[in-house]
């Protein structure tokens, strides 16, 4: 059995990566409805990725006896103004998603759970992965996406992105 606040805070980013895809669906849709597709491919397949970073915490939950726990997932509540707001707001959302993973990481050194530690450990490199990225766009987009032609070319760019299925296996 996990340690009762390590279980619990699971449970939570359960939540919370599920939460991350909505808000990058709601961003996908975003730029969709102002037909930018490249941007709205990459987000939609960003949205993807956080549903299976939920599914992998739901396993380990499994994996180890837990009781899983499904709340409402809020809103996304945005309103973007202008191309390059739903990129910052992507990025500050990795920075704070990695203070959570931080946060279970840091409860489950404290309680010796080493399982989980081991668990954790990818989703700290992903998360690095994920903020260097997200920061990525933010710096293209100031470079090149204040005119029409650098837009376009960052939407093809974008355009290219496709799924692929996390590397790590429970
Ligand atoms: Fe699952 Fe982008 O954090």
């Amino acid at each position: 059995m996990l340690n009762e606040k390590v279980s619990k805070l699971l449970n939570e980013q359960i939540n919370h990566e599920l939460y991350s895809a909505y808000l990058y669906l709601d961003i996908s849709n975003y730029y969709k409805h102002n037909g930018l597709d490249g941007f709205a491919n990459w987000y939609k397949i960003q949205a993807q990725e956080e549903r299976d970073h939920a599914m992998l915490f739901m396993e380990y939950l499994q994996n180890n006896g837990d009781i899983v726990t499904l709340e409402a997932i809020a809103k996304p509540d945005k309103v973007y103004e202008g191309f390059k707001m739903p990129i910052e707001v992507a990025f500050e959302h990795e920075v704070f998603v990695t203070n959570l993973v931080h946060n279970i990481y840091g409860q489950a050194a404290k309680v010796k759970d080493y399982r989980t530690i081991q668990f954790l450990d990818w989703f700290v490199k992903e998360q690095g992965e994920e903020e260097a990225t997200a920061d990525g766009l933010v710096k293209k987009m100031e470079l090149f996406g204040a005119d029409s032609r650098g837009l376009y070319l960052i939407d093809t760019e974008l355009a290219a992105r496709v799924y692929s299925p996390p590397s790590l296996v429970l």
